[in-house]
């Protein structure tokens, strides 16, 4: 069986922590038996700033024909509006109606919660980002700009069809995982515009579920819970911006951006992966930055790809790189972001041998 995989690196670290997820793919070959095919894109600041190109014509069909696309991260301080990121990140979610942003936030080793005497129990639920609309559709804009009396504005734009998809996806979810508890967060105390729509679809899907307690919370008081209890929580829906904001805070509750992944996916047709984490410009090309973020999102696309070995497999020699302090220093290891992407391949090969 073969696999086809699209890797575009992008920027910053981007570029350092995909190339030790394609080191881990390949490993991941001999081990189960699967081959896959990598191309890969140039796509990113350097391009644009050489080209003009962004997103070129025809990516989106060529990225359709992949079982998989896989990023790393974009943002580069010379292009300072982002616009080449949006074009091909944003472009990429929306243009391939990737509306489930599925970002897990698992424990993976106790000592790397910043919160005092969790669990790798306490600690694990995935939190489902609404991710075609929203504030991120990029209507609005600006009125006598420059002026005094210059105007702002940025529509959330949130359609029954968005709305619906994403919250019975997280309920369907729950429910094929064994998972009890779900909750939705939004900000309808004040946002009555769209955020009303949210309470309504809410209330009419989990008619569909008796069987999973769920429940809503405001987002304000969802950071604090996040923080609190941690442990209350199994799936967490909510829209695009606030998705965003909750799983930087998810990612802490992890022991870092280094660690957090997430898959864009629309379910039965097309799926893109990409660390949660930006480019770290600082970081840039230091070999400094970590890899397991990268590499646990591949093992985010080895489950979508059904490959469940090769998922746990990644999973268990991540558990040990860290038990063994084989890990960058974000992470209290001394290792750079090569030698901890070898460390881990090591590891995979003895587990899966
Ligand atoms: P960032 O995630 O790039 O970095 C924030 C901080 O998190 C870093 O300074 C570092 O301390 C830590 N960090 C992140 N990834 C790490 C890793 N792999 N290893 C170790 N430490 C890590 O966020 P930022 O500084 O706010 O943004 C930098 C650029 O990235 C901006 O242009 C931003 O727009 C962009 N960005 C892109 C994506 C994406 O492509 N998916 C996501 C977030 C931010
Ligand atoms: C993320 C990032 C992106 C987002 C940015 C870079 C557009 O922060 O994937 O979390 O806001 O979705
Ligand atoms: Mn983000």
């Amino acid at each position: 069986m073969k696999k086809r995989i699209a890797v575009i690196p992008g920027d910053g670290i981007g570029v350092d922590v995909t190339r030790e997820a394609v080191k881990l793919i390949r490993c991941l070959s001999g081990a189960v038996g699967v081959e896959f095919d990598l191309t890969e894109y140039d796509y990113g600041a350097e391009k644009y700033l050489r080209t003009g190109e962004s997103l070129p014509d025809g990516a989106l069909e060529a990225f359709k024909g992949f079982d998989a696309v896989f990023m790393g991260a974009f943002g580069d301080p010379r292009v300072p509006d982002m616009k080449h990121a949006a074009d091909i990140l944003l472009g990429t979610r929306f243009g391939l109606d990737l509306y489930v942003n599925h970002r897990p936030v698992r424990l993976l080793a106790e000592e790397l919660c910043p919160l005092k005497g969790r669990s790798r129990d306490d600690v694990n639920f995935v939190v489902f980002r609404e991710n075609t609309e929203g504030l991120y559709v990029g209507m609005g804009g600006l009125f006598k700009k420059g002026t005094p009396d210059e105007v702002a504005t940025q529509v959330d734009m949130n359609t029954r069809k968005g709305v619906e998809r994403i919250i019975r996806h997280a309920f369907a979810y729950a429910d094929g995982r064994g998972l009890s508890r779900l909750c939705m967060s939004d900000k309808s105390n004040v946002l009555t515009y769209g955020h009303d729509l949210w309470q309504r679809v809410f209330a009419e899907v989990r008619e569909e579920f008796p069987d999973i307690e769920s429940r809503h919370l405001y987002v304000d008081a969802l950071t604090m819970q996040m923080v609190k209890d941690p442990s209350q929580f199994d799936v967490i829906v909510t829209c695009n911006m606030f998705g965003d904001i909750v799983t930087d805070l998810g990612a802490q509750l992890q022991g870092g951006l280094g660690l957090a992944s997430s898959g864009n996916i629309h379910p039965g047709s097309a799926a893109m992966f990409e660390p949660v984490h930006g480019s770290a410009p600082k970081y840039a090309g230091k070999d400094v930055a970590n890899p397991l973020g990268a590499i646990i999102t591949v093992q985010l696309m080895m489950e979508h790809l059904g490959f469940d070995r090769a998922a746990t497999l990644i999973e268990e020699s991540a558990i040990e790189v860290i038990a063994r302090k084989q890990v960058t220093k974000d992470l209290g290891g001394s290792l750079g972001t090569a030698a901890a992407g070898d460390a881990i391949c090591e590891a995979l090969l003895r587990l899966a041998s």
